[in-house]
């Protein structure tokens, strides 16, 4: 299914990201600057940050502990809808979903 990233320039990029895995790992297969994942999803680098846009945030999923944690200690700013992407894991209820890319992740 696809997944609408959109840029800090707002240009949006359409990736095809695989049931079953999740957001950080099909954009770094595809070379998606922005989304860096250096501890390859274990929740402790946060430069894999998004912001989900509101209408699909809750089908996301619920924040775990870490991921709290971690969305706290990220280079951009935290906001309502701030997710790591490497903890969003793809489904067909979440074909279109649509994710800004902070401006920088370091
Ligand atoms: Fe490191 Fe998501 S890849 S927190």
């Amino acid at each position: 299914p696809n997944v609408i990233f959109v840029r800090h320039s707002g240009e949006e990029i359409a990736i095809d990201v695989k049931t079953g895995e999740s957001l950080m790992q099909a954009a770094t297969r595809q070379s998606i600057q922005e989304i860096v994942g250096v501890c390859g999803g274990s929740m402790s680098c946060g430069t894999c940050h998004v912001f989900v846009e509101p209408d699909f945030f809750e089908k996301t999923g619920e924040i775990g502990d870490t991921e709290d944690v971690m969305l706290d200690l990220t280079a951009t700013d935290r906001r309502e809808t701030s997710r790591l992407s490497c903890q969003i894991v793809m489904a067909e209820a979440l074909a279109g979903l649509r994710v800004h890319m902070p401006e920088s992740q370091l």
